[in-house]
């Protein structure tokens, strides 16, 4: 996850650096408050992930960090982990806008849109999505991995505890304040400019190629309508980090088993078409973190039954994943 919590980097920060930082923000419109209290960054070995848990050890260096390498045949199922609920994610007219960050692609959305069930204690409200990706689609730049194998791009919704009416401060000092959603994007083979949602997507990218840039969207895309395809009954489930300084450990961690798939033309686009500042800075590619080797949580599995995120309750066929389960961090 990126750059989700403008203003939230204040943690257990001294009361004038929380100041600071509303101040900042609130002027700002959430577009550069990611950097206002550390310089991370994942373009130069100075300030890479590499040495946040150095520049920002608080909660970089803790032990649920994220993002993992999710191993298969160590997951175990759970039978609580049932379907997902979602609220609006078919409304044409929710995402409001979109912006290079500087670190990433962001798009905003308006107040409504909610996930619930699939495990989760309460309703979350969706916040935005965001997006990890590499150097082409070749060079992958997935944040989790699945059997050590990493996807050229993920996608990243960011939810919140409902309770916590829009305060991510409170969220994120809530072991479990964050639900993230993340979905893997794979290459669409011998297509171009498909799906068409995709094509939508990325057309705004021409409009934001330099860092701080923001531009309406016009309403016509749905959340359904990226996610096409995915089954989203069928996910793993594990408690982390958030996968940016200050990596706050109150995430309850959705990865989705099936991927969106892109052509290939699509996926290329971010990795080249965008920079992190301004004419002379950087192109953006790259932005994601490294695996998490210090992790000692377990990855648990709904279940592998088939049945469409619609919520058909799914009969389930529950014997494929193994009945193993194993701490992550013990086999690194
Ligand atoms: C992480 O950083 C904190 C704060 O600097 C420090 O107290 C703690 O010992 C560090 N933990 C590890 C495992 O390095
Ligand atoms: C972008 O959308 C968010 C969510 O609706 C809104 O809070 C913010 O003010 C918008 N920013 C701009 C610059 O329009
Ligand atoms: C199974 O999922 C439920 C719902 O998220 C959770 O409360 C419970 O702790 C999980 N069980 C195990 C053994 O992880
Ligand atoms: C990204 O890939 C392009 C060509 O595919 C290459 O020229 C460039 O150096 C790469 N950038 C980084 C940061 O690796
Ligand atoms: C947000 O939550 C934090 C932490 O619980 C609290 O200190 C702060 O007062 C809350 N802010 C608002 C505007 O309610
Ligand atoms: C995709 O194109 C490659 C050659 O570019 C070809 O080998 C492959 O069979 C094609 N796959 C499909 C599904 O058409
Ligand atoms: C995006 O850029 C294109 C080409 O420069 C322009 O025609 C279009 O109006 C811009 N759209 C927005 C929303 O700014
Ligand atoms: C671009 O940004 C760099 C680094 O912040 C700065 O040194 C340079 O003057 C800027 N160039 C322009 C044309 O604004
Ligand atoms: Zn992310």
């Amino acid at each position: 996850m990126a750059q989700m919590f403008c203003c939230a980097h204040t943690g257990a920060l001294k009361m004038r650096w929380l100041v600071v930082a509303f101040a900042a923000c609130s002027f700002v419109a959430d577009v550069y408050c990611a950097d206002d209290t550390i310089a991370w960054c994942y373009h130069l070995p100075s300030c890479s992930y590499t040495q946040w848990p150095i520049i920002s050890a608080e909660f970089c260096n803790g032990s649920r960090q994220s993002p993992i390498n999710i191993v298969t045949s160590a997951v175990t199922v759970n039978e609580s982990l049932n379907d997902f609920a979602f609220t609006n994610f078919g409304n044409t007219n929710v995402l409001d806008n979109i912006t290079n960050t500087g670190k990433t692609v962001k798009v905003n959305f308006k107040s409504g849109v909610q996930v619930s069930g699939g495990g989760l204690s309460e309703t979350y409200d969706s916040l935005q999505f965001h997006l990890h990706w590499g150097n082409r689609s070749n060079v992958p730049g997935s944040e989790h991995a699945v059997n050590g194998v990493r996807y050229p791009m993920e996608l990243h919704i960011v939810n919140i505890k409902s309770s916590f009416n829009g305060n991510t401060t409170a969220a994120v000092n809530d072991p479990m304040g964050v639900a993230a959603l993340g979905f893997f994007i794979e290459v669409l083979p011998n297509t171009t400019g498909q799906p068409a949602s995709w094509k939508t997507l990325t057309s705004y990218l021409q409009n934001i190629t330099l860092g701080g840039d923001i531009v309406n969207m016009t309403p016509g895309l749905s959340l359904n309508d990226l996610l096409d395809g995915v089954d989203r009954s069928q996910y793993y489930r594990y408690l982390g980090s958030l996968t940016t300084p200050k990596c706050f450990e109150a995430v309850v961690w959705t990865v989705f088993k099936e991927s969106i798939k892109v052509s290939e033309d699509l996926i290329d686009m971010f990795s080249t078409m965008l920079r992190i500042g301004n004419q002379t800075s950087e192109i953006m590619v790259n932005v994601f973190r490294g695996l998490q080797t210090t992790q000692a949580v377990t990855t648990r599995s709904s279940n592998s039954g088939s049945g469409g995120s619609g919520g058909a309750s799914g009969s389930c066929v529950s014997l494929a994943l193994l009945a193993l389960s194993l701490f992550l961090g013990s086999s690194y």
